[in-house]
Formats: structure tokens, C-alpha cells, sequence
């Protein structure tokens, strides 16, 4: 009898302990731009598994809407859009890095390249800082975030306020990273030898000459200056201001809890890493959706030829007449079909093969059977879609990081790239022609790198849900952090170590020279009194 009023409450006890641990709550500082569009999906999977999300956007916000199915937002006002969150100066940064290419090779060029680089980070550094400093000013927010108990703070440090505010708020911190201001997410906590890591911007791969490693550390030098003196400052006067002493960007960020990379290594180089890091590069990638009609009917009249695929990116819509008809000269030489994201005006070379599209489901164009190249400014959302649906990639690097994916892929043999600067029509078919030739390895090497890549455990965006769950379940994941991050430098190289036991040694083998001398002489002394 007593058994079933046992039974329900064993029933309710378990769903209602299940609840308590599964549903927490997730405050978010996510970056705009392409950043957010792939934020977005760890909050819609986050979402779907029961927690509540919080999401602190400001009012100019581009890309992050105000209200959403998944998540509340917190609006901070803000006068001025940062300059990533505006389509205006991101173009306007992309055109001169681009002009600035003309004396690429040069020392001007060089100098220009950072200077526009480090102006757009600067600038955007501040203001973004400028947030974070008025979100901590808000008493009446901070009591409210205070009072609502998040259980995790998930953030992208790429422009790092987040980082600042999980720490005002004393909670988990979680990152959802590709780059950090100082460049490479491992530098802050995992050995990275100059020798065979290439920097950033360096367009290196793991196999570097002499003249190549010189290089690396120049280019390593520019990052170093890049945190100290453009994007460190902002930070620090917030730091500085609000927080204890000796507290920084850098030693909040190396104190977080668990890093999720957005890379992997079917991508990046092989290279250290540590055991709070977990690679989630793709997770955004799924098996593709059936297309729209109108697309679907495109993909099956380029019969046994396949569509070519060319997009430039959320960022990058037209890029002047000059380089739009040479796409456009260019596709209509060939048998097969081009589907093209193209928002400038219509190209006059432009060949009755080529659809222009103002948007396209990428994914589902992907991994589409007729699809046959894809042509790529090289984000690491498009190269990871590619990579997922192997499909071989003709790169057209224009900012950023793009270059350096475009470079791991090359090295992987499943890509070529070509300088949309120096690109005529000629050059530009010829590896158009390249890639689609069948005796040319392109496609074989994807197929392998993509059943690579797909060949895991567990799916990144499961490893990703799982991650952020178990630092809510266990309030942190400090047994997984090193210690090296609060030593000095002297001590994380042991140099003070080394130091002393050089001294020791040194002391020791002076001593036991000199007593040796010593002895010697005393012998022959000793002998000689003896002959005497
Ligand atoms: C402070 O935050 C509250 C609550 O989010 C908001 O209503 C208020 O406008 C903010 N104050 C300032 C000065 O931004
Ligand atoms: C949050 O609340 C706790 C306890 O209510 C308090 O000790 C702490 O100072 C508050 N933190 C902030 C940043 O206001
Ligand atoms: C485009 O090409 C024409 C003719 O070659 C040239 O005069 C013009 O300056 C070019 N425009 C741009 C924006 O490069
Ligand atoms: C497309 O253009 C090619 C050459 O310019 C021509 O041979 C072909 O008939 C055209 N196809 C259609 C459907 O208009």
C-alpha cells in the first residue's frame, strides 16, 4: 500500500531535483556581427535544453535584435554605433585594407596595414569598454543582474567587457572565442612557440624557414603592441578604476573557467593546449535543409556540370563594378551553373550561367549535391560549412583573419587562393579550372579532411551545451585551470630557478677547483719536503 504515494513521490522528487539541476540561468555579452551569428546558436541550443538566457546588447546594436524566442535582452544605451557594429565603417576599413595592398611586400605597406587595423581596433575598444564601464555605473543594473543569481557567464572576448563584468559579478565565466585581442586564444594560456605556431596576419603555415620565423616574431611583436598600446588601455582604466589591484584583462581572461575555441584541428595547425580548452570549430555546421523551389530547380538544371557558389560574406556585399565584372567574365566561361550573393548592380559580362542571389542559405547550398566549388572571402563560419560538406574552396581573402583560414586550407590542399587586387579574368578562371578539374586532388582532399572532421566522439555543438552545463552544475571548472597564469614571468620560465642554481653550481665548482688546487699543492709541498 505504502509503495505508490512512495512511487509518486520518489516521481516528483527526481523530476523536480532534474529540473533544479538541468534549467539554469545564462547571462550573455556576445560581439556583433559575424561573432553573434554563430553566438546565436549556442543560445538557440542553450534555449532548447530549458535554461533561461539573458542577453546584454547595446541600443545600436546591428546584428543582435531586441527581443527573440530565446533569449530577453538587457538594452544599454549607447550614442555612437561601435565601429564593427557599423556596415558603413567596416566597409570603409575593408576598402582601404584593400587599396593598401597595392604596396603590399613594402615596408608601407606593412605600417599601412596595421595602422588601418589597429585604428578600427582601437576604436572600437573604447567604446566598447566605455559599455562596460557604464553597465558597472549603473548600480540599478548591476543590483538587478546581481539579484537575478546567473549561474554562468558566457561572453566573446574578442572585445572583452564581458570578461570585465563576469568578474564584477563573480560569476562562472565562460568564452566562447576565436580571437582575443592579443591574437591566437592559446597565447594567454597554453606554450606557443614562435617556431612552428604562425602568428596571425603572417599568412604562415607550421613549416616556416629561417627567414619566416624572423618574420613571425616581427608579426608577433605588432600583437604584443596591439594589446599593450591600443587595445589594453581602455580596459585597464576600467580595471584600474573598479576592480583590486593587479587585476587586468589578460589575468581575468587566463582565470576563466573553460575556453570553447571555435577551431579544430582538420583546420588549425597542430600545436599545445590545455585541459579547460574544448574545440568547437563548425559547431554551427548541420546536415542541409531542403532548398527553396527556385534553388532547388537552379541546382538540377546545371545537370552533370554542378553550381559554383560565391559569397563574400554577411560583412562584404559588392565590392565595385571593376572586380564584379571580372567575376562575372569569368563564370561565364564555364559549363557549370554559378550561384552568386551579389548586392551591387548587375555586372554587363555577367554570362546567362550565373543566378545573382541577394542572400543564400549557405549551408544548405553546401552540402547540396550539385555543388562543386565555393567560392569564399575564407570566415571561419564558410570555411567550417565547406569543410563539413567538402566541398574544395577558391579563397579571395579581403580583412582580418580570412587570409590566415584561407592559408590552413591551402595547406590542406583543398584550397587556392588568389588576391582580389591583382586578379584579372585570366588568372582568375585558370583556378576556377583548377579546382573543378577531376584529375587535380582538391575534392578527393576534402572528402578525406571533411570524413576527418566528422569522425568525432561527440558533436561540437553537444561538447559546447555540455561544457556550459557542467560549469553551471559545478559553479566553475577551476580543477581544470593551470597555475601558470599567476606567476611572473621570471618564475613561469623558472628563470629565478635557473638562476640560483647556476649561482649554486658556479659556487660549487669554484670551491671544489680551489680545494683541488689546494690539495696539489699541499702534495707537492709535502713530496718536496719529503725529497728534501
Ligand atoms: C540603468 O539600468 C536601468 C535598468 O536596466 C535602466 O532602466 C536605466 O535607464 C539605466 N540607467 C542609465 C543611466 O543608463
Ligand atoms: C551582489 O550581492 C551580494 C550579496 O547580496 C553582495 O555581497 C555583492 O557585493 C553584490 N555584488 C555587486 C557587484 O553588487
Ligand atoms: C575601373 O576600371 C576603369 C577602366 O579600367 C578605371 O578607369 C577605373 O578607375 C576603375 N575603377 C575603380 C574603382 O577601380
Ligand atoms: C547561353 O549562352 C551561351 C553562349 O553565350 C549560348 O550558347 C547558349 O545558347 C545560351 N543559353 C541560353 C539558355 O540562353
Amino acid at each position: 500500500m505504502a509503495s505508490f504515494p512512495a512511487l509518486v513521490f520518489f516521481l516528483l522528487a527526481t523530476t523536480s531535483l532534474h529540473s533544479r539541476c538541468e534549467a539554469g540561468k545564462v547571462l550573455v555579452y556576445p560581439v556583433d556581427g559575424s561573432h553573434w551569428t554563430n553566438m546565436i546558436k549556442i543560445l538557440e541550443a542553450l534555449h532548447s535544453k530549458g535554461h533561461q538566457i539573458t542577453v546584454l546588447r547595446s541600443s545600436t546594436s546591428w546584428y543582435i535584435s531586441e527581443t527573440s524566442p530565446y533569449y530577453t535582452s538587457i538594452t544599454i544605451t549607447q550614442k555612437q554605433p561601435q565601429n564593427i557594429e557599423s556596415q558603413t565603417s567596416m566597409a570603409t576599413f575593408m576598402r582601404q585594407t584593400l587599396e593598401s595592398r597595392q604596396y603590399q611586400g613594402t615596408l608601407k605597406g606593412f605600417f599601412e596595414f596595421y595602422r588601418l587595423f589597429f585604428n578600427l581596433i582601437g576604436d572600437t575598444q573604447k567604446s566598447v569598454a566605455n559599455v562596460a564601464a557604464s553597465i558597472i555605473e549603473n548600480k540599478t543594473l548591476v543590483k538587478e543582474l546581481n539579484q537575478s543569481e546567473y549561474d554562468v557567464f558566457l561572453t566573446d572576448p574578442v572585445f572583452p567587457a564581458g570578461v570585465l563584468l563576469a568578474h564584477h559579478l563573480k560569476l562562472p565565466l565562460v568564452l566562447n572565442v576565436r580571437w582575443i585581442v592579443g591574437g591566437d586564444p592559446h597565447y594567454p594560456i597554453a606554450p606557443s612557440p614562435l617556431s612552428y605556431i604562425p602568428v596571425v596576419f603572417s599568412h604562415h603555415t607550421d613549416k616556416m624557414s629561417f627567414i619566416q620565423r624572423v618574420k613571425n616574431v616581427i608579426y608577433k611583436g605588432m600583437l604584443v603592441y596591439l594589446h599593450r598600446y591600443v587595445s589594453n588601455p581602455p580596459y585597464q582604466a576600467v580595471c584600474d578604476r573598479y576592480f583590486e589591484r593587479g587585476v587586468s584583462v589578460m589575468s581575468l581572461m587566463q582565470g576563466a573557467d573553460l575556453w570553447l575555441i571555435r577551431t579544430d584541428f582538420t583546420f588549425d595547425f597542430p600545436r599545445p593546449t590545455m585541459p579547460n580548452v574544448v574545440y568547437i570549430g563548425g559547431f554551427q555546421c548541420k546536415p542541409a535543409s531542403p532548398l527553396p523551389t527556385d534553388l532547388e530547380d537552379f541546382m538540377q538544371s546545371s545537370g552533370e556540370h554542378g553550381v559554383i557558389i560565391m559569397t563574400l560574406g554577411t560583412l562584404l556585399g559588392d565590392l565595385g563594378p571593376n572586380v564584379s565584372e571580372i567575376f562575372a567574365a569569368a563564370f561565364a566561361n564555364f559549363p557549370q551553373k554559378v550561384l552568386w550573393r551579389h548586392t551591387g548592380p548587375r555586372p554587363a559580362t555577367l554570362g546567362n550561367n550565373t543566378m545573382l542571389v541577394k542572400w543564400l542559405p549557405q549551408n544548405d547550398i553546401l552540402g547540396h549535391p550539385k555543388t562543386r566549388l565555393f567560392v569564399t572571402h575564407g570566415g571561419t563560419n564558410g570555411v567550417f560549412e565547406a569543410l563539413f560538406h567538402s566541398v574544395p574552396i577558391l579563397g579571395i581573402p579581403l580583412i582580418f583573419d580570412q587570409y590566415d583560414n584561407l592559408v590552413r586550407m591551402e595547406a590542406h590542399g583543398v584550397a587556392e587562393i588568389i588576391d582580389i587586387t591583382a586578379m584579372d579574368v585570366k588568372s582568375l578562371t585558370n583556378s576556377l579550372q583548377n579546382i573543378l578539374d577531376p584529375t587535380k586532388p582538391y575534392k578527393e582532399n576534402m572528402i578525406k579532411l571533411s570524413q576527418i572532421y566528422r569522425d568525432q566522439p561527440i558533436k561540437p555543438m553537444d561538447k559546447a551545451v555540455f561544457w556550459i552545463e557542467f560549469v553551471m552544475r559545478h559553479k566553475g571548472a577551476a580543477h581544470l585551470r593551470t597555475e601558470s597564469y599567476k606567476l611572473p614571468w621570471y618564475a613561469y620560465h623558472c628563470l629565478d630557478a635557473m638562476a640560483v642554481i647556476a649561482v649554486v653550481g658556479l659556487f660549487m665548482l669554484a670551491f671544489t677547483l680551489a680545494s683541488c688546487r689546494c690539495l696539489f699543492r699541499c702534495l707537492t709541498r709535502m713530496k718536496k719536503s719529503k725529497t728534501e
